[in-house]
């Protein structure tokens, strides 16, 4: 199990590391005399947020949702369901929604949906890794890290049924491992 189930390593802790300070950076940026609170989506994004929030040199809160869109593991499909909302009063601030990766943009262009009826003054998003070729619909973060090709990938937050979250690095997961059982 672990690190035997990786393809390939698409990028290492090192790489993750620089590009979330660079991202930390262009953010501190564009927020400066805003209100900012992110909105972290659980659980993959939270890997991702520790050290974004930590690469943001303003003040910032976060607080937590947990979504989830419905489909099988691999693939995502219909609506989004939420089982955590935020508890921090959103009017007036400037929320950053971050996940961990937009693939078929469902789970985003809800989420921002949702957050557009709590009046804040703005709503943008950020992901980590952005799977465009995937897309159903015209869904476009604000921040994306890195492009990603559509292969399944885990690791830095991001889960295969809840597995390999803790991989410092992002990889591609070996499909043999989608067929075993557990
Ligand atoms: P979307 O609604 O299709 O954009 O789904 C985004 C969510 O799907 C992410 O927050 C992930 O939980 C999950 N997801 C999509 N692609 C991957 C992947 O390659 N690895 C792990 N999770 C993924
Ligand atoms: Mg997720």
């Amino acid at each position: 199990m672990h690190k035997d189930d990786i393809k390939q390593i698409l990028f290492t802790e090192e790489q993750i590391k620089k590009r979330v300070m660079e991202m930390g950076a262009e953010i501190t940026k564009d927020y400066q005399g805003k209100n900012l609170i992110i909105i972290s989506l659980l659980k993959g994004a939270a890997w991702f947020t520790t050290d974004l929030s930590r690469a943001i040199d303003l003040p910032v809160r976060v607080d937590f949702m947990v979504v989830s869109s419905y489909g099988n593991e691999t693939v995502t499909s219909g609506a989004v369901k939420v089982h955590l909302d935020v508890r921090d009063d959103l009017r007036g601030k400037d929320i950053l929604v971050v996940d961990d990766i937009l693939d078929s943009g469902i789970t985003l262009n809800a989420v921002v949906k949702m957050m557009q009826m709590h009046s804040p003054a703005s709503v943008k998003t950020c992901v980590l890794c952005d799977k465009e070729e995937r897309r159903l619909n015209d869904f476009k973060a604000d921040y994306v890290g890195f492009k990603v090709p559509d292969e399944f990938l885990v690791g830095f937050g991001l889960d295969y049924a809840g597995d390999y979250r803790n991989l410092p690095f992002i990889g591609v997961l070996n499909s043999s491992v989608y067929a075993r059982t557990k």
